[in-house]
């Protein structure tokens, strides 16, 4: 008999998460939001998993969930086989240091009343200590995000922005995780810099062997890092296949109109022959469509897009795609 596969590392199955809405005149709840519906996905051990889509779709909710800093109200999340969807904060403890999170602000994510050496030695795990050890710890971080050991006895406001992401990253590693959720951690840095902390991440990961999930608003930030990609849109996931297949032959018309957007000259043919599909603001999801809620900006809409949600559907070459007439299908 073949031994049973081991679990993946991550497992997120049929994740919900609601927020209570509330009227802005009396401050009472008028109903609630899904910020995140239905949502599944596995990471694997040393992978990427990257997670696109615009502003509002969920993707810090979900990312929140993933490491536990929210709890969801449906599905189930498992780390290393173990559920921890329900864990009390001091369940979670030993399993929260094998899961880090670097955040979209490296501004603000970072204590501005603590020096840099001090804010990375917190997270090192306890038999570390706080002697000559940790020190020494410390300024191994530093070099590998590519700063200097000296900068240890800074604080976070004499840096820059890229360099403040490199601290985010080395108080992640600290912790030594086997996963880290990282939500865009380079849009709010400038062009030059967001290539140089995504490949310092790359690096990282090949030395460590770390898994990450990987947040970003566009598709061009993740397509070199990721070795799957969820699209997501107003809290479901739309699209998931591996990186390649998803660039080269998208099928979701959401897809297709995140890569028009995507501004490299391998597209440009592309770019020429559908420009456009992505009109219009994605909205929130207090005012989604029935039925598809992508249907407002879809060229290829139908009758059945406006009373049925489409359903996530795995296909045999690795990829899903939720949508009622997928691009590239036979018409149906
Ligand atoms: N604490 C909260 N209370 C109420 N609504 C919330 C809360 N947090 C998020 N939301 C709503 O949930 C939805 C998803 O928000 P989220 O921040 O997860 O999106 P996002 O994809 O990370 O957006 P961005 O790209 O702007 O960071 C939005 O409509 C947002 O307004
Ligand atoms: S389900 Fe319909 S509206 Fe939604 S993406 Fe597919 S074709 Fe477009
Ligand atoms: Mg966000």
């Amino acid at each position: 008999m073949t031994p049973a596969a081991p679990p993946p590392l991550l497992s997120v199955e049929h994740v919900g998460v609601e927020f209570p809405v509330r009227s802005s005149v009396v401050g009472r709840s008028s109903g609630t939001v899904r910020a995140v519906d239905d949502v599944s996905f596995t990471v694997a051990d040393g992978e990427t998993v990257g997670i696109v889509g615009e502003s509002g779709c969920g993707k810090t909710t979900l990312s929140r969930c993933i490491v536990r800093l929210l709890k969801p109200q449906r599905g189930v999340i498992t780390f290393h086989g173990r559920d921890i969807t329900k864990l009390s904060d001091r369940a979670l403890r030993p399993i929260r240091r094998q899961m880090q999170m670097v955040f979209q602000n490296p501004y603000a994510s970072l204590n501005p009343h603590r020096r840099v050496g001090v804010i990375i030695a917190g997270a090192l795990p306890k038999r570390i200590g706080s002697g000559r050890e940790a020190d020494d710890r410390v300024a191994g971080l530093l070099e590998k995000v590519g700063l200097k050991p000296e900068m240890a006895d800074r604080f976070p406001a004499e840096f820059s922005g890229g360099q403040r992401q490199r601290i985010g990253i080395a108080r992640a590693l600290a912790a030594e995780p086997k996963l880290i959720v990282l939500d865009e951690p380079v849009s709010a840095l400038d062009v030059s810099v967001q290539a140089q902390v995504v490949n310092l991440l790359g690096e990282l990961q090949e030395e460590l062997g770390l898994a990450y999930v990987f947040v970003a608003h566009d598709l061009s930030v993740v397509r070199h890092v990721s070795d799957r990609i969820a699209v997501m849109y107003l809290g479901r996931f739309v699209e998931m296949a591996p990186a390649d297949l998803l660039y080269a032959d998208p099928r979701h018309w959401y897809t297709r109109g995140l890569l028009d957007a995507v501004p490299t000259p391998t597209l440009k043919a592309r770019r020429s022959s559908s420009r456009g599909i992505l009109k219009g603001e994605a909205g929130t999801v207090l005012d989604a469509p029935s039925g598809c809620a992508f249907r407002n900006r879809c060229p290829g809409a139908t009758e059945i897009c406006t009373t049925t949600v489409p359903p996530l559907v795995e296909e045999p070459d690795g990829r899903a795609v939720a949508c009622h007439h997928p691009l590239g299908a036979s018409a149906s």
